[in-house]
């Protein structure tokens, strides 16, 4: 597995993670937890040593499991988590509008949850999970700066940030990576992130690089989606839109079929073509399909492909928001 460096301090993974949020949780029940260990051991022995998970799926279950599943691979692993929204039962309390809390007194009560739960003694790389509007970056950026210094933390994520709001954390304490959408269906970020994290030197990490798993033509518009899956309340999965987004998946089938690869591993190549330094976590609960997405990094797409692709793609209409309303406000992008 090749690997690639995120930020100025040279936090080396594997060029693809693993996205752990749908063992746990957002696409229908907990998966069997067994199972789950097994395929995160898997992982480590096709060679990913990059994981994601956050403190808010499960909520803890997800930590939970990573933790057991990855004590044996201690030191050889990176294991990525997220901090910033308040538990149910404090919401009710004090009356906060949109449920995040990256208070500095928060960050530093549920930090020790996580390490607990991940069986570390220090976290490798922190992020925060969504911008706080009700608290300055600079006080968030000033308690993980000060838990880099009590050696509870390695490095430091933000998630959805906007560009002004890195530019205002890096200054406070230096952002090893940005984790936000990205895929051929949601290219926000390459207006201002990406070039803002180029200039700064900061890594990038697409979250649902395989547009939460339609990328790879598996789906249709008569795929059942239940309500246990977030996607049945996301715009963007309703069966009309998922009818004329269609045709962004021809667009991978058509690629697929040329390089002998699957729709998912163009989508992924193409990201993985994009910058050196962007390194996609997709997820998945299934073997195959892990050893599928891996084989995206021996995909070769060549300028002419990205040309044709970018052609082909810009004239295309993504149809559906991507987040229901009320989620898309607490994106900083
Ligand atoms: N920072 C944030 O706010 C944020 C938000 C969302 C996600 N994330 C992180 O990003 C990770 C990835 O994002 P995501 O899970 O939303 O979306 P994704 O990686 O784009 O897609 C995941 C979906 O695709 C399916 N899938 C995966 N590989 C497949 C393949 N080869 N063929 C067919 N289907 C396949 C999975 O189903 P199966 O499990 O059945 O394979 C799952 O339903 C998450 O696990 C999480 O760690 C972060």
């Amino acid at each position: 597995m090749q690997t690639r460096t995120l930020g100025a301090g040279g936090l080396a993974v594997s060029a693809l993670g693993l996205g752990c949020m749908g063992m746990s949780w957002s696409y229908g029940p907990p998966k069997d937890k067994t199972e789950m260990i097994a395929l995160l051991r898997a992982a480590v022995e096709r060679g990913v040593t990059f994981f994601d998970t956050a403190e808010v799926y499960g909520p803890y279950q997800n930590e939970e499991l990573l933790g057991e599943a990855l004590a044996p691979f201690r030191g050889q692993v990176v294991i990525a988590t997220k901090f910033g929204w308040a538990p149910a039962s404090e919401q009710e309390a004090n009356g906060r509008w949109n449920g995040l809390n990256s208070r500095p007194e928060h960050i530093k009560q549920v930090v020790e949850g996580s390490l607990k739960r991940l069986r570390v003694e220090f976290i490798d790389l922190y992020y925060q999970h969504r911008v706080d509007p009700a608290v300055p970056i600079e006080d968030v950026a000033g308690t993980v700066k000060d838990l880099i210094a009590e050696g509870k933390v390695k490095h430091f994520g933000l998630s959805e940030a906007g560009a002004e709001t890195i530019r205002r954390a890096h200054a406070v304490q230096a952002v090893t990576t940005l984790q936000s959408e990205y895929s051929l269906w949601y290219r926000e970020p390459e207006k201002e992130i990406l070039p803002t994290l180029e200039e700064l030197g900061i890594g990038f990490v697409p979250f649902s690089p395989l547009g939460k798993g339609f990328l790879t033509g598996k789906m249709d518009e008569n795929t059942p989606l239940d309500a246990t899956d977030f996607r049945s309340k996301v715009p963007r999965f309703e069966p009309e839109n998922r009818r004329a987004n269609q045709s962004l998946v021809d667009l991978l089938n058509r690629f697929a079929q040329q390089k002998q690869a699957t729709p998912g591993q163009i989508a992924l190549a193409w990201l993985l073509a994009q910058k050196p330094w962007i390194v996609p976590i997709p997820g998945t609960t299934k073997l195959t399909r892990l050893e599928e997405n891996l084989g995206a990094v021996g995909v070769n797409l060549t300028p002419e492909d990205l040309s044709e692709i970018e052609a082909t793609a810009s004239n295309i209409t993504i149809h559906g928001a991507r987040y229901p309303a009320e989620m898309e406000k607490k994106s900083g992008l």
